[in-house]
């Protein structure tokens, strides 16, 4: 049974990142709650990227009877992004903004260079920071008393290896979030972070199917609770912080890591 301060029926969500991984899990998890969803998804081939074809988040979100829409944005593209925005808010009243999408380059820091910097900065953060500008300034203007999520991670809080540039735009995510939740929370706009520990998705496969395990099994010792993540493990902590039931909380940060952080 649904506990009705969870209940998103009548709320549509804009989520970018929503293919697969995660961002396909926080996506189904808010239709289940009642949500409708609009996708904003890439359809490119970059070596790191390997989903050509995303049609199956659509699909599970309308078996379960929601409305999903999908619109093309290569977050990469400033341009792209500026225009996807208003094409989607002249079709849609949105109530709930959810950035999912991100890359992870693995580069020594005297090697990463700046165009890959660029890369990850435009995809996790610059893309990041005008969706959230531009649907706040629409709830502002309309009275829309919005959550926005932003996915932040454990190099939101530490640095890393071999992950500069990603460690600099995932800091920047978690400020952004307590920002933009300082000048917005008088107007009933709550914005929060959800920060992932090491969670097995596309974006690791490289580590986790190594033949060497040596780096796979230093990680997963280190967590207290002895495994990785599944993105279904999201769909709890999206409907919370899109739902009445964190009408209080606003400026967060949350880690979902099985106590990576607390060890
Ligand atoms: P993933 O690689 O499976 O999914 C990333 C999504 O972002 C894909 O749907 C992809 O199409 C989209 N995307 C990438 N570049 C794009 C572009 N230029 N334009 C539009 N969309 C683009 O990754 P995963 O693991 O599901 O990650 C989701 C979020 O969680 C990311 O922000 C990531 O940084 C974060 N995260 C993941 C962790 C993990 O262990 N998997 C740990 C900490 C944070």
């Amino acid at each position: 049974m649904q506990m009705e301060i969870f209940n998103l029926d009548g709320r549509t969500a804009l989520v970018t990142g929503g293919g697969r991984g995660i961002g396909r899990a926080m996506a189904v998890g808010l239709a289940e709650a009642g949500a409708d969803i609009v996708l904003l998804l890439v359809a490119f081939d970059s070596p790191n990227n390997r989903d050509l074809s995303q049609t199956e988040t659509k699909e599970q979100i309308e078996k379960l009877g929601r409305k999903c829409f999908t619109y093309a944005c290569n977050l990469e593209l400033k341009d792209s992004v500026s225009r996807v925005i208003q094409e989607v808010l002249s079709s849609h009243e949105i109530h709930i903004l959810l950035n999912a999408a991100g890359i992870q380059r693995r580069l020594s820091a005297e090697n990463y260079d700046q165009e890959t910097y660029e890369e990850v900065m435009q995809v996790n953060l610059g893309a990041a920071f005008t969706l959230c500008r531009e649907i706040g300034k629409y709830w502002i203007k309309n009275g829309i008393k919005g959550s926005l999520i932003n996915t932040a991670s454990l190099a939101s809080f530490q640095g890393g290896v071999r992950m500069s540039g990603y460690a600099v735009s995932k800091g920047g995510i978690a400020m952004l979030t307590k920002a933009l939740s300082n000048e917005w929370a008088t107007h009933g706009i709550r914005v929060n972070a959800i920060a992932p520990g090491y969670i097995a998705t596309d974006m690791n496969v490289d580590t986790r199917t190594s033949p060497d395990k040596t780096y796979y099994k230093s990680i997963t010792d280190r967590i207290p609770m002895g495994r990785w993540g599944d993105p279904e493990e999201f769909k709890g902590i999206v409907v919370f912080l899109a739902s009445k039931a964190s009408s209080y909380i606003t400026g967060e940060i949350i880690t979902v890591d099985g106590g990576w952080l607390a060890r």
